[in-house]
């Protein structure tokens, strides 16, 4: 947690995504979410959370056929090497096998990134999520809506 608490955003881009160790304390407290702690080399870089019946909240036409990944960042230190792809795609294997283990039934990972936000656009892109159209239900600004199933 101690290292969750070190990461950092770059300039401007806290309109994007919340306080990581707030993310991620929340994330503990309630049962549809799942926090997890992005590595590399054995360090923590970045965080991310995958929410079940959630899903509405990224511009999905319902709540429980994909997960809603939320709460995504890489730390500044550690932007523009990939780790975000990277990460992406690791989140939606997560994403599969939680649905495995739960018996549930989503069938995709989906998500809202902000229009002005180029990195997630590209990063999202580069990890598979294909562009569902614009959202604006978000508090910053018009959102893409972005999904990737897990066969695609
Ligand atoms: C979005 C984010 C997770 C992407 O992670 P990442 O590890 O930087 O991803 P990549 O290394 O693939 O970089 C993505 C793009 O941003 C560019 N970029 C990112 N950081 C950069 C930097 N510090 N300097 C120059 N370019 C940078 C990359 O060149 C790449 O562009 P390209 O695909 O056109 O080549 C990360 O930038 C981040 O945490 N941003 C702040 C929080 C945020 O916006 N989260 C998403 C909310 S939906």
């Amino acid at each position: 947690m101690g290292e969750v608490a070190d990461l950092e955003l770059g300039p401007g881009q806290s309109i994007f995504v919340g306080d990581p160790l707030r993310m991620v304390l929340a994330g503990l407290e309630e049962e549809s979410r799942f926090p997890y702690v992005v590595e590399a080399a054995g360090y923590a870089v970045g965080v991310l959370t995958l929410q079940a019946g959630a899903a509405r909240l990224a511009g999905w036409p319902d709540e429980d056929s994909a997960w809603l990944l939320r709460g995504f960042l890489i730390d500044r230190r550690h932007q523009g090497q990939g780790l975000g792809p990277l990460a992406a795609t690791s989140a939606v294997d997560a994403a599969a096998k939680l649905t495995a283990r739960r018996g549930t039934h989503e069938a995709g990972v989906v998500l809202s990134v902000n229009e002005t936000n180029p990195a997630g656009l590209s990063a999202y892109r580069t990890a598979g999520f294909v562009d569902q159209g614009q959202y604006l239900g978000g508090s910053s600004g018009p959102q893409r809506t972005m999904y990737r199933s897990f066969t695609g």
